[in-house]
């Protein structure tokens, strides 16, 4: 999140009369000292509201900044005028310069799996903790799909700019065998190869209770929908010609 690209200062050179219509010469000194208050207090409040926009910038997606900054150039100096617009937002995504997503996680009881909380995650991609959001994770990897943009993993994000993904079964439980899980849903797509297909199947005590194949491509995403409840094991497990690597974020869970 470069502040920069968002604090787009603009040279108008406008002449004084354009903002104050023309007015008589005898009340020009009283307008004129009412403009330097004015023109006071609008500093002030952009005094105030620029380090604001600055903290709320720096809390990541959760709460998005525009500025706006009209610079308005006058003769005898210039004068400097500040319109903050202040845009709030759960998920605010930027998958690849000038496409912009904006959506709700998961219905309000499931947690949000993104990818994008890995305590110290690596700029690139790493294998996930295998303790990670409250799962034990087995050959489970992230990537930050700006390092990979001819993938399908830009169609996998959901949300930030991480997707996990692996080319390998994957297997998530719970951190303790006894406690279940609902999951959900997700998001996936196929990083390379349109024929990839990957089975899921959700288990208890290593009895398996659920089990379907979603088949993913490159070119789109994929809404998984399974809402399987009582488990406390997944194994994903990838088939197909090619590289069968397969991406997913958002993945929905109620503990
Ligand atoms: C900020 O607002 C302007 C005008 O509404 C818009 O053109 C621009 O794309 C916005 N920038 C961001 C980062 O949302
Ligand atoms: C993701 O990778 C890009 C370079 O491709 C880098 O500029 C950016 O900082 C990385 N993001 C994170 C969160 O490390
Ligand atoms: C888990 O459940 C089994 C059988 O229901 C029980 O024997 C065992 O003590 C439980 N373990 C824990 C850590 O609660
Ligand atoms: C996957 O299908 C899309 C759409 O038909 C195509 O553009 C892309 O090249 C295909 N990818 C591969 C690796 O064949
Ligand atoms: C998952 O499997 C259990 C046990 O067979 C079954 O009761 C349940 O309906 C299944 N759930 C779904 C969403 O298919
Ligand atoms: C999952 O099932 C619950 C009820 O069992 C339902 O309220 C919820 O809408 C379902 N969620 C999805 C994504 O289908």
């Amino acid at each position: 999140m470069d502040q920069s690209n968002r604090i787009s200062p603009q040279s108008v050179n406008s002449d004084i009369s354009e903002i104050q219509p023309t007015q008589s010469t005898r009340s020009r000194g009283c307008i004129r000292s009412k403009l330097t208050w004015i023109i006071f207090t609008i500093v002030i409040i952009a005094g105030i509201s620029i380090p604001t926009a600055i903290i709320l910038t720096k809390k990541g997606n959760v709460v998005e900044t525009n500025l706006t900054t009209i610079i308005t150039t006058t003769g005898k100096g210039s004068t400097t005028l500040m319109l903050t617009t202040i845009k709030s937002s759960t998920t605010t995504t930027t998958a690849e310069p000038g496409s912009t997503t904006t959506q709700a996680v998961c219905q309000s009881d499931a947690t949000a799996i993104t990818f994008d909380d890995i305590p110290s995650a690596n700029p690139r991609e790493a294998e996930l903790p295998i303790n990670y959001a409250g799962l034990t994770w087995t050959n489970g990897y992230y990537i930050n799909i700006t390092t990979s943009p001819k993938s399908g993993y830009r169609h996998a994000v959901a949300s930030g700019i991480y997707v996990g993904w692996s080319r390998d079964p994957m297997t998530m439980q719970t951190l303790s065998a006894n406690s279940t899980m609902t999951f959900v849903s997700c998001i996936m797509a196929a990083g390379w190869s349109n024929s990839t297909k990957v089975k899921i199947t959700g288990y208890y005590s290593n009895t398996q209770l659920n089990t379907t194949t979603y088949s993913l491509n490159t070119y789109t995403k994929t809404s998984v929908v399974l809402n399987w409840s009582g488990i406390n094991k997944v194994i994903f497990t990838p088939s197909g010609s090619g590289d069968i690597d397969y991406g997913m974020d958002n993945l929905c869970i109620i503990f």
